[in-house]
């Protein structure tokens, strides 16, 4: 209890209004055909059967889910926003793996009054989260005397395009359950693994560790949408995903405020009912997304440029850190802002992303057409060739001007030493 928010636990929802009755009701005692044939039909809401199901066939089924436990909300970004609400007062923390989302800092801290902490990850290791990490960011939210009521981390990550390994989901089961607080992981992207290693949720782990019906259990909470994985963001559907019962009915009330339509519902029951439908769409679409990765990574390797390794979403991460003028967030911005108004190719900073390190971009490569993207990689292949042909002619400059500086300081000293020496003499 005192691990949820006063919001969460307060009774002044209005709940009690003879309103409810009937859906409590229902709740109690609903109908089934078989095991329930005299209970209440429910003949106001869409059943969340399709959607549970849909999420399980993602995580290649080795999970399932419980429509009980499903919290229907206006996409991820009001998901995300309710879970903290329900977990976290104004003035508390969530720890964030840096790079993150930027619409983080809008749908965590905005409204809420909640605060983020990152958690610095850095290329040394492809940015993977680790133990030392996590115990500093924690360090400094309790330096800022903020409380840390959790973790939020985004698996697959956006921006990375990686999927988190096992290593680092143990090291979050063992980190909430040692520090007492939540972990929220946004898998928005589940389904749009392309290549190895394949997903491995966070629901997987806790069934490996036995950790149902634990503490830890009902402190884990999944955040869904179908924006990224049937590719329906003006659709707003998305869904949290909790064991604490306590959670999913304080966000059920706060869902009033980004409810999914039911004619939205009703159309997506319908799809995501026809699996042969789904499988075909999610295969095709992650060989799709596979090919388009391929083509961005080959013309981004012919302008010279690498990015991480990455095998999901629909971005690369892109180290660009040798085009920078000096290793600073300043050149990120010059070249951020050469790329966009010059070479017209709009790609997001790491800065934006609240990375460590300057001179990492993210780059979206399934929003447009296979010309599109290829055109996108002419543009910035010319780019490159003119701004290393500046910054090589500099650097010539620079060494000719050095080698000058280097004689002048010989012939001075030389002179000056002359002197001494005809002075001593
Ligand atoms: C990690 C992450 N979470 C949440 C969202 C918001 O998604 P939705 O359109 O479902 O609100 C996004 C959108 O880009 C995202 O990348």
């Amino acid at each position: 209890m005192g691990l949820l928010s006063g919001k969460a636990t307060c009774n002044t929802h209005g709940q009690d209004s003879s309103y409810f009755l009937g859906w409590q009701e229902y709740e109690k005692n609903p109908y089934d055909e078989v095991q329930n044939p005299t209970g209440i039909i429910q003949m106001g809401l869409a059943e969340n059967q399709a959607l549970v199901e849909f999420m399980s066939e993602i995580r290649g089924n080795k999970v399932t889910f419980d429509t009980s436990k499903i919290v229907l909300t206006a996409g991820a970004t009001s998901a995300n926003e309710t879970l903290m609400f329900c977990l976290a007062e104004p003035g508390e923390a969530f720890l964030l793996p840096t790079p993150y989302y930027p619409g983080f800092d809008r749908d965590l801290k905005w409204r809420t009054g909640v605060e983020i902490v990152p958690i610095q990850c850095t290329s040394l290791n492809g940015f993977q989260i680790t133990e030392t990490a996590i115990e500093e960011a924690y360090q400094l939210a309790q330096k800022r005397h903020l409380k840390v009521k959790g973790v939020l981390v985004t698996n697959p990550s956006n921006p990375l395009g990686t999927t988190m390994s096992r290593n680092e989901l143990n090291l979050l089961v063992n980190i909430i359950t040692e520090k007492n607080i939540h972990l929220i992981s946004d898998e928005i992207y589940s389904g749009t693994v392309f290549s190895s290693p394949g997903f491995v949720s966070i629901m997987e782990i806790l069934k490996d560790r036995n950790c149902e019906n634990t503490q830890v259990w009902n402190r884990v909470h999944i955040v869904y949408s179908l924006s990224k994985d049937l590719g329906l963001p003006g659709f707003r559907v998305g869904a949290i995903y909790s064991n604490d019962d306590m959670v999913v009915a304080a966000a059920t009330k706060m869902s009033s405020f980004g409810l999914v339509s039911s004619q939205t519902q009703y159309l997506l029951s319908a799809l995501l009912s026809d699996k042969k439908f789904t499988q075909n769409y999610i295969s095709e679409n992650k060989k799709r997304l596979k090919q388009r990765h391929r083509k961005l990574v080959s013309g981004l390797e012919k302008a010279g440029i690498s990015c991480l390794k990455s095998n999901a979403g629909l971005f690369c991460w892109v180290d660009m850190r040798h085009l920078l003028r000096s290793n600073t967030f300043e050149a990120e911005m010059e070249l951020w802002k050469k790329i966009v108004y010059d070479v017209k190719l709009n790609i997001s900073p790491g800065s934006s992303c609240h990375c460590t390190e300057p001179g990492w971009f993210r780059v979206c490569f399934a929003n447009m057409s296979e010309d599109t993207l290829k055109l996108s990689m002419q543009r910035l292949k010319a780019f490159v060739d003119s701004i290393t042909t500046t910054l090589h002619n500099q650097s010539n400059h620079q060494s000719i001007k050095n080698s000058r500086r280097r004689s002048l300081t010989k012939w001075v000293f030389r002179l000056s030493f002359d002197d001494r020496v005809t002075g001593e003499r």
